[in-house]
């Protein structure tokens, strides 16, 4: 049969509640149209992120009362260890209770505190903020790699998430001594969950070897990544998301896991560092700040979840569909007209907000405007990726549409399609975006804003 279906019954159910238009406007007005600041119950769809957000499955609730929660050594920790190695093939594990807490561990372990970090440099195809905030709060720099096609909206290119190996080896040639690791995220989040190929990330492996340099893989949706690399990558048609997996974790000394993510848990991370000696700096800063090494910060039952997630996001029935509903919403932006970073990535559809917004000047925030637009016309919530979040790191303007895993059918998909639409007959009509208030780092969370 041809059509993919979700490959999963629902057996409990969260209610949506419905609102209309004048109400939703009213919140916008209350929350100074941020849509951070708005309850989530007056929102219909959420799509603000694929962080957290998905639905557990029976196994990882049912795993959830076995959780042991004993302070050292529980079953628990023995279960996520056994996972996350098959996983990987990397011994030396640490949990976490999320991706920024095994980042902040990476980069004292590996840079130091302080000012340790100044005049360092950190490469990634491109950093995650909350990596870039990490590396840059040691003074180090964090500096992004992509190729050039990466950071081309509607150029139609396998692996946009690949790194530029000329760049990065001419940054390794002039500052060798300046750089301590090497990163790479794998799908690469910041320009669209665009993924990484296998063979570029022999060539990336390949330098590092060459200037004796650690590789470490952002792997928060290795998963993801795996299929892209099977359905995209010659040679790999045929092979498991599991095996490509573990060709990718094969490859890097280390890797930070968001487990949010391809972990389908609630909350939840990793750290992965095959060297003893820099497994062991990190697990002492662990017990220091977020708890004893077999419980990292998490409750037993977490980590249950999290060993039971790692294994089902690595089914193709379920990767076939997950990836397919995201590829769905994108075919069907795109037959309507509205311009998306192509093709779309794993986890979510970039709407580029200045071509649907070409009215709205750059300091007025497109994608701001955009955001808020979706909000009042539809109830959707996304979430703006553009100058309000990256400052003057935007290259693009994107509206990020983040599909929960497993959260939401495809009458969902088709109400947030058919909103889209219907907004991009009216979008003349958006206004733009002035800052009222701003905090002076992470600004898109607090900022308050008015129409133009
Ligand atoms: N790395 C990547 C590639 C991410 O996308 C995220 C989180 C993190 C690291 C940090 O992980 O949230 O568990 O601390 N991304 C979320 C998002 C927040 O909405 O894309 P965390």
């Amino acid at each position: 049969m041809n059509t993919i279906i979700e490959p999963f019954r629902i057996k409990s159910v969260d209610p949506i509640r419905m609102s209309e238009p004048e109400e939703r406007r009213r919140h916008l007005q209350q929350a100074e149209f941020n849509l951070f600041r708005i309850p989530a119950e007056h929102v219909i769809i959420d799509l603000l992120t694929d962080s957290g957000t998905g639905a557990m499955s029976s196994a990882q609730w049912a795993g959830m009362m076995e959780g042991d929660e004993s302070y050292a050594g529980a079953k628990s920790y023995y279960r996520f260890h056994t996972a996350v190695e098959n996983l990987t093939g990397i011994p030396n594990i640490l949990p976490t209770h999320q991706g920024r807490a095994s980042e902040r561990l990476l980069v004292e372990a590996l840079i130091g505190s302080g000012d340790a970090g100044r005049g360092l440099v950190v490469p990634n195809n491109a950093h995650f903020d909350t990596t870039r905030a990490n590396i840059e709060h040691c003074n180090a720099q964090a500096i992004d790699l992509l190729t050039e096609a990466g950071l081309q909206p509607t150029l139609e290119a396998p692996f946009k998430g690949n790194m530029d190996t000329v760049a990065l080896k001419k940054l390794l040639n002039d500052r060798a001594a300046d750089v301590p690791f090497v990163m790479m995220t794998v799908t690469c989040n910041s320009n669209g969950g665009q993924p990484v190929s296998l063979e570029n990330l022999r060539a990336v492996r390949a330098i590092c070897d060459k200037y004796g340099k650690p590789l470490i893989l952002d792997a928060a949706r290795f998963a993801e990544n795996s299929w892209l690399i099977r359905q995209r990558e010659p040679g790999q048609g045929d092979r498991s998301p599991s095996a490509i997996t573990r060709d990718m974790f094969d490859l890097c000394d280390g890797a930070t896991i968001s487990a949010k993510k391809d972990g389908i848990v609630n909350i939840g991370g990793v750290l992965l560092l095959r060297d003893d000696e820099m497994f062991q700096r990190a697990s002492n800063l662990l017990i220091l700040t977020e708890g004893f090494v077999t419980y990292g910060g998490l409750a037993g039952r977490d980590l249950e979840a999290m060993a039971i997630g790692f294994t089902e996001a690595l089914r193709e029935d379920y990767l076939r569909y997950r990836l397919r509903s995201v590829e769905y919403l994108g075919e069907k932006l795109l037959d309507g007209g509205v311009s998306i970073m192509q093709p779309p990535g794993g986890h979510a559809v970039y709407i580029d907000a200045e071509a649907f917004c070409s009215h709205i000047p750059r300091e007025h925030f497109p994608g701001q405007a955009l955001v808020c637009a979706l909000y009042e016309h539809g109830g959707i919530r996304a979430c703006e990726i553009g100058s309000v979040m990256l400052g003057d790191h935007a290259v693009m303007e994107l509206v990020r549409l983040a599909i929960p895993r497993r959260t939401y059918t495809q009458s969902h998909i088709d109400y947030v399609i058919e909103v889209v639409l219907d907004l991009q007959e009216r979008r003349k009509l958006i206004p733009g975006m002035q800052i009222i208030e701003q905090a002076p780092a992470l600004r898109h969370f607090t900022a308050r804003f008015a129409p133009v």
